[in-house]
């Protein structure tokens, strides 16, 4: 899958800076970086949520988008009805409810969530369909750790079940390390450092994967 190069500015300043990429499918993509980076920029932009400096398709058209934001959104209506917003897919719903542990709370009204169950919920309305590039914004943020680690088998079988793209912006290096194939390092709004997880992760080669790295303790 190709992407386009493409940039992002807002009042005067380059937030986001990419160069072309290609990705490939049912291959998982860490996104990582300090706050401010451009992480959630860049992921907009390729939700077709917010419009390039550029102004063109970053994206072939055919290719259909994921996108799940950084603040999860609950619609008004119960937990069930928003999965259902998703597809009307029952048995794909009831499974998901089972694999997010949330089956107990279908009929509880939406906006009385806690920020983990709005988030899982959330997670669910998005994985009730297949695309071939899925966004998360860092979907496990507000999980604590029994439930990030359920999201993280989920979110690797739907990748090796469907063969989409993953691109998921997490702050964990703990959670790349289990669940990436590949790893992007953006370094105030550009891509410093990019590759095998093998290598960013444990090996970089740019001062800036480094430091970031370091406050780690890694
Ligand atoms: N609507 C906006 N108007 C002006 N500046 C913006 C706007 N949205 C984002 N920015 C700026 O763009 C830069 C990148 O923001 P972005 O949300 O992509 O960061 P991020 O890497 O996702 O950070 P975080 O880890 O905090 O989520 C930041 O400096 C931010 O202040
Ligand atoms: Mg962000």
């Amino acid at each position: 899958m190709k992407i386009n190069a493409f940039s992002k500015t807002y009042e005067g300043r380059k937030v986001l800076d990419m160069p072309e990429m290609e990705l490939t499918s049912g291959k998982i993509y860490a996104v990582i970086g300090a706050n401010g980076s451009g992480k959630s920029t860049l992921a907009k932009c390729l939700a077709g949520i917010l419009t390039t400096d550029q102004k063109q398709q970053i994206l072939s058209p055919d290719i259909s988008v994921g996108y799940m934001p950084q603040k999860s959104y609950a619609f008004r209506m119960n937990v069930e009805k928003n999965i259902f917003l998703g597809s009307k897919d029952l048995i794909r719903a009831k499974k998901l409810m089972k694999d997010l542990q949330i089956e107990h709370l279908a009929k509880k009204s939406a906006a009385k969530l806690s920020g983990g169950e709005t988030a899982r919920m959330a997670l669910g309305r998005v994985l009730m369909k297949t695309f071939d590039l899925l966004i998360l914004d860092e979907p496990t943020a507000a999980m604590d750790m029994e439930t990030t680690s359920l999201t993280e088998n989920l979110l690797m079988e739907y990748c090796r079940e469907t063969g989409c793209v993953l691109l998921l912006v997490t702050h964990s290096l703990q959670q790349a390390r289990r669940v990436a194939d590949e790893v992007f390092f953006y370094y105030k709004g550009k891509l410093v450092e990019s590759g095998k997880k093998e290598h960013v992760l444990y090996s970089p080669e740019m001062e800036e994967t480094q430091k970031f790295l370091k406050f780690y303790g890694e």
